[in-house]
């Protein structure tokens, strides 16, 4: 059993232990040395079990005295520093309010140029009276390509340098879709035309050089009604061309094609200028092929559950960093993926600059 001298001189050294504690962390120190499961005083709180029940009637209430007393000498301590920290902190930090302030995340902050011409391009179409539709990224074969009139064991399948899953159990590959076109698919089984529809997203392929990335962006357009034709398809790519380069005019250059999901298929060139060190749209001699085009294929409306003899429609696919390259002149598709920070400082568009027509695209 403890004598009552052990106990007092215990408690004594844990008390001169609180006193000489002078921050928060070295309080704690004393309270685990004490009070922790190792501690001093519940290793003497331990001994009780070892007693016989008459020692343990007079032990037990001096002991447990000990660890109360101790307990509350730690919580007057804990609060004075407390107030201490605070005093200390309120006499260093202080703010100088003359000082100019650091600019806002939100005026630091750059929007990338691929989601700026994203916005500028459903800009254009929505004011045109397009919806935008999205669709995923990991598409079947099916919608991939079947639907889209490229049969089994096509050449065209195989221009387009797929990224495939490995087989499901049923011998199924997905891939990482190729293109937009696929949403054309999905869009045509769910809606009814009219169909005037968009789609921005993530294509893939396996390809990499100045001007390829293996992820890259397209936007496709789709429209579908009873007497759709390719005057109007020309009329709505020439009103976007304009409206997204920012140019009164453009002269377009259609170029027959092949496309196995449009027929006829066509593949746009646009006038331009390129004796600068940039491109430049809507003026100049030279011409550079911007997008592929057509009427949609009877056979890709009846897979999709039209029928041709009523419907028919067109749609074109355009590749988004393509545009922003031109619009914007970067040399090298790569280093839109590569997150530096000074790329985007220089590159990137101010968040609150949202582009609409009214206000401006890109100003
Ligand atoms: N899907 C085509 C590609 O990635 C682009 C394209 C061409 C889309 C013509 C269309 C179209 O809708 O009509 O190469």
């Amino acid at each position: 059993m403890p004598d009552e001298d052990k106990i007092t001189e215990l408690s004594q050294t844990i008390e001169t232990a609180v006193a000489g504690a002078n921050s928060l962390g070295e309080l704690d120190e004393v309270r685990v040395a004490a009070l922790g499961k190792k501690g001093s005083v519940s290793a003497m709180l331990a001994t009780l079990g070892k007693m016989s029940q008459d020692e343990r009637k007079i032990a037990g209430p001096k002991i447990n005295g000990l660890k109360k007393s101790i307990s509350a000498l730690i919580d007057v301590r804990l609060a004075e520093l407390k107030t201490e920290e605070l005093a200390k902190r309120l006499a260093s930090e202080k703010i100088d309010v003359t000082l100019p302030l650091p600019a806002a995340p939100v005026s630091r902050g750059r929007i990338h140029p691929i989601s700026q011409v994203i916005d500028e391009i459903t800009a254009i179409f929505s004011d045109m009276g397009f919806s935008i539709a999205e669709g995923p990224d990991i598409e079947t074969d099916y919608y991939n390509f079947t639907a889209l009139n490229f049969p089994k064991g096509h050449p065209a399948r195989e221009m387009h340098d797929t990224f495939f899953f490995n087989p499901d159990e049923n011998g199924e590959r997905k891939v990482l879709r190729t293109h937009t076109s696929p949403v054309q698919i999905r869009t045509m089984e769910t809606q009814e035309p009219p169909i005037r529809i968009v789609i921005p997203g993530r294509t893939y392929r396996c390809d990499s050089d100045q001007t390829h990335t293996p992820m890259f962006h397209q936007v496709e357009g789709l429209v579908i009604d009873k007497s759709s034709h390719i005057g109007q398809l020309r009329w709505v790519l020439e009103e976007f061309l304009k409206a997204f380069f920012e140019v009164d005019n453009v002269v377009t250059r259609f170029r027959p094609h092949f496309f196995p999901f449009t027929e006829p298929s066509m593949e746009v060139d646009v006038q331009c200028d390129r004796s600068g060190s940039e491109v430049k749209i809507g003026q100049g001699n030279d011409w550079m092929e911007i997008l592929g085009c057509g009427m949609v294929h009877p056979n890709v409306l009846r897979m999709s559950g039209l029928d041709p003899e009523v419907y028919q429609g067109f749609a074109w696919g355009i590749g988004i960093d393509r545009l922003a390259m031109l619009k914007y002149g970067m040399p090298d598709l790569r280093a839109f993926f590569d997150a530096d920070q000074r790329w985007l400082d220089h590159y990137g568009f101010r968040p609150l600059d949202i582009p609409t027509l009214f206000g401006g695209l890109s100003s």
